[in-house]
């Protein structure tokens, strides 16, 4: 498969670009940032320079010719301001959808969070720091501007807290689980398992560690019993 990576030098991404390669797909990953490049290309993807805050669509668009399929796994990240939740969280999102549409790539995989019903209907979570909630509110913006549209074949991945301990290779993945974290390594790979296997599209699944094997895990996803 031809995957392009938004966020492709974050740590998400990565680890994403490290799988996919091992896996022997073609990798694009978009950065933003020249002194990023040899770290992707060091790892066997191709790159594409582009800002989803500074480009268009259209430009976009480029980088996704003859791709099987994008994943959006940027984000602001901790200490962004609110105003960047909106333009990176939800607008980048929007706008990798957009190019999606005009390259003819129907196949959209975008990293959410775990909490955005929380946030839905205008709720605020109790105690919650205004800046995650504004997070919160950009990542449920985004789904629901993607869910809407008929052109994509859609997975919304909904990690727990992210955490940089070594993968173990087994998770929980369901519509709903329990509050809990999961590690960047487990859900990169979980990533490239959902992208290869038919029958995860249309689906929204929150994630966690676990006991199952990921490719256990999908493979149940996909042929509920
Ligand atoms: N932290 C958590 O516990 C948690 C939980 C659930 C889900 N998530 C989500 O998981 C995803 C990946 O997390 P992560 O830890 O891998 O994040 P990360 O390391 O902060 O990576 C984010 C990436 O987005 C890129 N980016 C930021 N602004 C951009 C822009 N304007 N144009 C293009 N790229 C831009 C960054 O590039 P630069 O290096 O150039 O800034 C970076 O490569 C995010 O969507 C995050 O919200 C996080």
């Amino acid at each position: 498969m031809r995957i392009v990576i938004a966020g492709g030098h974050g740590q998400i991404g990565l680890r994403l670009t490290q799988a996919l390669i091992e896996r022997g797909d073609a990798v694009v990953s978009l950065v933003r940032s020249a002194s990023q490049i040899l770290d992707v290309t060091d790892l066997g993807a191709t790159v594409a320079m582009l800002d989803l805050e500074q480009d268009d669509a259209a430009e976009i668009a480029h980088a996704l010719k003859d791709a099987d399929a994008v994943v959006f796994a940027a984000g602001a990240g901790p200490g962004s301001t609110i105003a960047r939740k909106d333009t990176v969280d939800r607008a980048g999102a929007v706008l990798l959808a957009d190019a999606c549409e005009i390259a003819g790539v129907r196949r959209y995989l975008l990293v959410s969070s775990m909490g955005v019903d929380s946030v839905r209907g205008g709720k605020t979570p109790d105690g919650a720091d205004e800046t995650f909630v504004a997070y919160l509110r950009a990542k449920a913006a985004a789904e629901s501007d993607l869910v809407a549209r008929d052109t994509l074949d859609l997975t919304i991945l909904r990690p727990g807290r992210l955490t940089d301990e070594t993968g173990t290779g087994k998770v929980t993945l369901a519509e709903s689980v329990e509050r809990g974290d999961v590690t960047r390594d487990d859900v990169a790979v979980t990533i490239g398992e959902i992208l290869h296997v038919p029958g995860t599209e249309g689906k929204t699944l929150e994630l966690i560690g676990g006991d199952v094997r990921i490719d256990d895990a999908v493979y149940r996803i996909a042929n509920p019993s």
